[in-house]
């Protein structure tokens, strides 16, 4: 990985839940581009520091830091950490990734598990933004992880889908909000992508199997689907784009594909 020309080059990022998945993916592009990135985690200390020693065994320089958001105090535990590891620094990009799915259907759903899901995929993103704005430096970025489940019926998954739907609604407020110091805010809403958080479904081929064929490109998403999409967000080339969620589904549920007679 060449990193003397990257367009992040001098640019510090915090990718939340950038250990695994979809945000480890996150944490290697931006590291790619010559970012700086804090690596947030909740309890697999393994799995950040291999996506630490990664990025820095290609070049790039990133440090991990724990917060397991849904404790008490945990979104503070986190920006303690970040502001000793900036030691006077700003922020330039914030990738709000970290989340839990859930398997309920609404008459299964109990209060405990829609309390977590809200804890952890709205509270700690929210608290997370509140804190880092005034660490933004002006032309930073805002990137939320959505979800394609937030525009299409999967009733296994209610609880997670009306979690994506209230993240996704923080992006045109904060992108208002922020505009002025241009600073952009949009949500990136991946549909099924290969990840731990997946591998359940991945690993049943008829489900698998039903979901690419409800997509248009006709294959399931692997993380740097998703990533190089982050990637362009956080870049001087989407400097005009905010308020957006953009789907990166391959086209999932985009109508019934009807074969040419
Ligand atoms: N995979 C998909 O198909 C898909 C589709 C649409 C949207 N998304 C969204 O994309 C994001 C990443 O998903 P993924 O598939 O990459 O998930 P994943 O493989 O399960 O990884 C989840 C990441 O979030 C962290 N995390 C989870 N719970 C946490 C907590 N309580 N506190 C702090 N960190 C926590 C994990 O760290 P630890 O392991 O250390 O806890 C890990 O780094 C999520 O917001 C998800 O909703 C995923």
């Amino acid at each position: 990985m060449d990193t003397s020309q990257g367009k992040l080059d001098g640019k510090v990022a915090l990718v939340t839940g950038g250990s695994r998945g979809i945000g480890r993916a996150v944490a290697l592009r931006l590291a790619a581009e010559g970012a700086f990135v804090a690596v947030h985690y909740g309890s697999d200390a393994d799995a950040a520091k291999r996506t630490v020693a990664d990025i820095e065994k290609a070049g790039g320089s990133a440090v991990a830091i724990q917060a397991r958001f849904g404790e008490d105090g945990a979104v503070d535990r986190l920006f303690d950490a970040l502001v000793r590891e900036l030691d006077g620094r700003g922020l330039d990009i914030l990738v709000n990734n970290a989340g839990i799915a859930s398997a309920s259907p609404a008459a299964a759903l109990t209060p405990d598990e829609l309390d977590r899901l809200l804890k952890v995929n709205v509270s700690a993103p929210f608290f997370v933004t509140q804190r880092a704005t005034p660490l933004l430096n002006d032309g930073g970025r805002i990137i939320n992880m959505g979800s394609v489940a937030s525009r299409m019926a999967v009733s296994v998954q209610i609880g997670y889908t009306l979690t994506k739907a209230a993240l996704e609604s923080l992006t045109p407020t904060l992108a208002n909000d922020l505009g002025r110091r241009g600073i952009t805010v949009n949500t990136v809403a991946p549909g099924a992508i290969r990840t731990d958080m997946t591998a359940g479904y991945f690993a049943i081929p008829e489900a698998a199997a039903g979901l690419a064929s409800i997509t248009a490109l006709g294959r399931l998403g692997e993380p740097e689907d998703v990533s190089d999409v982050v990637g362009f967000l956080a870049g001087p080339d989407a400097r005009y784009i905010t308020g957006q969620t953009i789907d990166v589904s391959g086209g999932t549920w985009l109508g019934p594909i009807v074969p040419s007679a």
